[in-house]
């Protein structure tokens, strides 16, 4: 049995404020967050008055009572199209890390059947998903690792990505440790569902420093 067969790994609160204060929206806007572990985006969210948020999760043992999450896995849930965004840390799990019953699921879906492969991981399809999910220009913030930026075998995601819109912004934090258990670089990405080109520079902060992230990091890289 994998010790953690579901990928949790639990985004500190600075970074969560963060990417919610990266969003476009306004109060009554819909917003969804796929796979909301302890909740740190939804009471990122709920504090900044956000009200119409729907969240998912797998493990029900670690949702608290006082976030109105859905038990249920993202990748196969019905869910009805249209958020003004998504927001979150989708699990990242390698394909031949995943428990069979995860296998099982990704191998009866549309949607990774369409656009990934076993050399694609797990959070390939929570970003897939995501995108379908979005209005036009709704939009997509996510801390992931940065490899799939990079590597060829992802180029089926980066080409699915801009046919349906552009990035906006990207915060490379390379080596710099944000997560307690994992030691991977990581980005965070502004992406928007759109139908039409964009001629729009990508704002790209780098943070090179292998230094704990804190509020005034962050406020350096927004403003860079
Ligand atoms: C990287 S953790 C992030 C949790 C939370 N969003 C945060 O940022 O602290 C990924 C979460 O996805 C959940 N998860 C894994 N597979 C899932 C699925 N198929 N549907 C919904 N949630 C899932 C895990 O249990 C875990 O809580």
């Amino acid at each position: 049995m994998n010790k953690n067969k579901y990928g949790q790994y639990m985004t500190p609160k600075i970074i969560a404020d963060f990417m919610v204060s990266l969003a476009n929206i306004n109060l009554e806007s819909r917003i969804l967050e796929p796979s909301s572990g302890e909740g740190v985006f939804l009471n990122a969210l709920k504090k900044q008055g956000y009200k119409q948020i729907t969240a998912y999760e797998i493990d029900k043992s670690i949702i608290k009572n006082n976030n109105n999450v859905i038990n249920e896995s993202f990748i196969s849930a019905k869910i009805a199209k249209g958020f003004d965004l998504i927001i979150g840390n989708p699990p990242y799990i390698r394909w031949k890390n995943l428990e069979q019953e995860l296998k099982d699921e990704l191998l009866n879906n549309v949607l990774w059947g369409k656009y990934c492969n076993s050399l694609c991981d797990y959070s390939s399809i929570f970003i897939i998903k995501a995108i379908e999910l979005l209005r036009e220009n709704g939009q997509l913030i996510f801390i992931t690792p940065e490899y799939w930026i990079n590597t060829t075998h992802s180029a089926i995601l980066r080409n699915y990505m801009l046919d349906y819109g552009c990035f906006e912004e990207i915060y490379h934090f390379n080596e710099t440790p944000i997560f307690a258990k994992a030691t991977v670089s990581t980005i965070i990405f502004k992406f928007i569902k759109s139908s039409k080109k964009s001629n729009k520079k990508i704002k790209i902060a780098k943070f090179f420093k292998n230094k704990k992230i804190n509020e005034d990091i962050l406020k350096t890289q927004k403003s860079s």
